[in-house]
């Protein structure tokens, strides 16, 4: 059984994004539709979206389309979980709904985006994002970052709408200054 809040949500992000063939185009009409979300989160989360692993970060599956076209996890970010370096190949729109949620960025400098290997990254800057706040980001160029909870900060949840199943993404080796597409597990609901 979805919420009526849950409901709004996706039947208005699969029209929005249908309508905007531009990933910064659609994230610019996704995102306040997540920020809105992370209000009603009470009235469709359950305890399984809750769901942690001390072994790192857990994603949870809210919602799929059934043509995959749309995903929904929720991401519960244990004190010292971080991602790997990695980005998404797709755009996504990402809300927080608890705790403060962390993001450090990294620039390519070297010059070809697509390539695999030769790849050398500069850190950039870093985001945090209390409950309320939503972020986004587009595919090429690439937006490459680790996410996470430093160990002196409580647990974060955080919603992640993304415009395919993210089952797999990108991941950085800095030292061999290469990049690789690794499958990720999440929790089925
Ligand atoms: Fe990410």
């Amino acid at each position: 059984m979805i919420s009526p809040a849950l409901e709004r949500f996706i039947s208005q992000a699969v029209i929005r994004s249908r309508e905007q063939a531009e990933p910064a185009d659609c994230v610019l009409a996704l995102a306040p539709l997540m920020l809105d979300l992370i209000d009603q989160a009470g009235t469709f989360l359950e305890p399984q979206h809750f769901r942690s692993d001390p072994g790192g970060y857990a994603r949870n599956l809210v919602y799929d389309a059934a043509d995959e076209s749309l995903s929904l996890y929720s991401i519960v970010w244990l004190p010292g979980q971080w991602t790997p370096i990695h980005d998404h190949g797709s755009w996504g729109v990402v809300g927080v709904i608890e705790g403060v949620l962390e993001e450090r960025s990294y620039v390519r400098l070297s010059p070809d985006r697509g390539a695999d290997s030769g790849i050398d990254l500069a850190r950039g800057g870093t985001v945090l994002l209390r409950r309320g706040a939503v972020t986004s980001f587009v595919p090429n160029p690439d937006h490459i970052h680790i996410t996470g909870v430093p160990s002196e900060r409580p647990r974060a949840v955080s919603l992640h709408l993304y415009g395919r199943m993210m089952s797999d993404f990108n991941v950085y080796d800095v030292g061999a200054r290469t990049r690789r597409r690794i499958s990720v597990a999440h929790n089925e609901s």
